[in-house]
């Protein structure tokens, strides 16, 4: 196991993440960690970068009893600046603050001091680095020697003569830094000599402990489930660990894909045997949208609508779970929050405080009292999916595009009726399938159909018919940040609009969306 200890740098994870993809097992810990409190030893620890300056009062610090552990250890930026600070205290702010890519020009030693240059073992003299810090060394730590530097950093990377300490400005684990998978492997794999022996089924046997501890014998949990892949994956992770004391709650707010709550409780209930509570809610929803244009009143309807059919479901599970004589009080909140949904902002409060907080709550586990339980707040996008794959999630889920909560609500421009939401689900299925057809579904990040505000006039056999107008939309991304429509070829989007006008009753035209993001975003409200 490699330590790692967090000093609130945004790119702290990515460590962990690349350490994952080397199959090394590594625990994330804050960066005030009591090495004394530990129940195991690393075979290496690594500091990472942070946004303070080690000189700024309440600037944090690592127990000085990690150099006393005897393991390798890797200063990373912020984490660098640590372990000079505890060499020798001689770091001074840099005249200029280094952001974006540098050029790193690695310097070799030769006999007695050879072993400074392993952590760069492999690389070439001249390497792209990213760099993103405020403080540089202004002189060489005692016991320190210099094994790279930039035009801007003479200390660039740094490696004590005797042990196996080393110090790097720039960051290796973001892909800005092309070789930097080879240095982590270099100090992971050759230094620290941690094992390649983690993978997926590991995480799911570690954190199935984990909430079995956590929850105890009796403890039950709730949370909800939408149908994507998130929730699906934590929900099952859930399942595994505690069977029947975890409750999921579907709500069927009416503007879900069509047969949406069908297909979800099939899958859940059938399929991975999940405990599944679905609520029937869609006229209160579309009751309480009538007549509501305004995008950010639907959304504000749906998630208060939400929260009350949650909250009343949530009664009576517990009501009738204090009823069973094996299990106990509802405590628990499941939220299958990912760790890029993490707020990046960081608060350090002391040697005690949480460093990270999190947005993206709602603040319903709060509001029931309830305690969070998050198994895939470590966890990137992909890595769920892969997680989801090992737990035997059906592909199809595993790769779904993302569907946002207030559904097809903000997918229908003005008013929400239920003739509305008709067209928009028949028209977003018969666009999915044809593209699921033509083999482009994982080429594409999201796909939907969405109806424009109005009506246009259109010709039916010899009826002139006035009716709907309905939007196609594709777009590719890789963060959702940013997006570009999708390109397809006529004949595809032809057939899509013919099957749309023939199948689907009361619409007259169809329109292609090419609007990249920005200007536009990806939904239509
Ligand atoms: P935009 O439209 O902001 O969408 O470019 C970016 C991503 O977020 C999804 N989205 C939402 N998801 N509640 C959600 O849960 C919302 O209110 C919401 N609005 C947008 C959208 O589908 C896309 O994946």
């Amino acid at each position: 196991t490699i330590l790692v200890l967090d000093f609130g740098s945004q790119y702290t994870h990515l460590i962990t993440r690349r350490l994952r993809e080397l199959n090394i097992y590594s625990e994330l810990l804050p960066c005030t960690q009591k090495i004394q409190d530990l129940t195991w030893k690393p075979k290496g620890v690594i500091l990472s970068g942070g946004p303070y300056s080690v000189y700024a009062p309440g600037a944090p610090h690592v127990d000085p009893a990690v150099f006393t552990l005897d393991v390798p250890i890797l200063g990373i930026c912020y984490g660098l600046q640590e372990l000079a600070w505890h060499h020798g205290k001689n770091v001074l702010a840099g005249e200029k603050r280094e952001y974006g890519h540098a050029a790193l020009q690695i310097q070799r030693h030769s006999g007695k001091q050879a072993h400074v240059d392993r952590l760069f073992e492999g690389l070439p003299d001249d390497t792209e680095v990213w760099m993103s810090h405020g403080d540089k060394l202004s002189k060489m730590p005692d016991g320190f020697l210099t094994v790279a530097t930039t035009q801007n950093s003479a200390f660039a990377g740094i490696a004590h003569e005797k042990k196996e300490y080393y110090g790097i400005q720039f960051h290796p684990e973001v892909t800005h830094t092309p070789k930097g998978t080879q240095l982590i492997r270099n100090f992971a794999v050759n230094i620290c000599k941690a094992r390649q022996d983690w993978n997926m089924g590991a995480f799911v046997d570690k954190e199935i402990a984990r909430i079995r501890a956590l929850v105890g014998d009796k403890g039950q949990v709730i949370g909800a489930v939408s149908g994507g892949v998130d929730s699906t994956v934590a929900a099952k992770l859930m399942q595994e660990a505690i069977g029947d004391r975890f409750h999921a709650v579907l709500v069927d707010n009416g503007v879900l894909r069509k047969d949406e709550a069908k297909q979800v409780k099939k899958t859940l209930t059938a399929g991975l045997g999940i405990n599944l509570n679905v609520v029937d809610a869609s006229e209160l929803f579309l009751g309480r949208l009538q007549g509501v244009a305004d995008p950010e009143k639907k959304r504000k309807i749906i998630g208060n609508t939400f929260i009350d059919c949650f909250q009343e479901k949530a009664h009576e599970i517990a009501e009738a779970a204090a009823n069973t004589p094996r299990a106990g009080k509802i405590e628990w909140f499941l939220q299958g929050t990912l760790y890029p949904d993490v707020i990046e902002s960081i608060s350090f409060k002391g040697p005690s405080a949480t460093i990270k907080t999190h947005h993206n709550v709602g603040g319903l586990p709060a509001k029931m009292g309830l305690k969070l339980i998050e198994p895939l707040r470590e966890l990137f996008k992909d890595e769920v999916r892969e997680l989801g794959t090992s737990l035997g999630i059906p592909e199809e889920l595993v790769w779904r595009h993302p569907f946002p909560g207030p559904g097809i609500a903000v997918r229908i421009i003005g008013d929400v009726t239920a003739e509305k939401v008709r067209i928009v689900q028949e028209a977003d299925q018969i666009f999915i399938e044809e593209i699921r057809a033509a083999g482009l579904y994982r080429e594409i990040s999201q796909a939907f159909a969405a109806l424009m505000e109005g009506k246009a006039v259109g010709v039916v056999g010899d009826q002139r018919l006035h009716g709907h107008i309905i939007a196609l939309r594709a777009v590719v991304t890789s963060d959702f940040m940013t997006a570009d429509a999708f390109e397809f070829d006529k004949s595809f989007l032809r057939k899509v609009k013919n099957r749309i006008g023939n199948e689907v009753a009361g619409v007259a035209r169809v329109l292609y969306e090419i609007t990249s993001k920005p200007p536009a975003t990806i939904e239509f409200e």
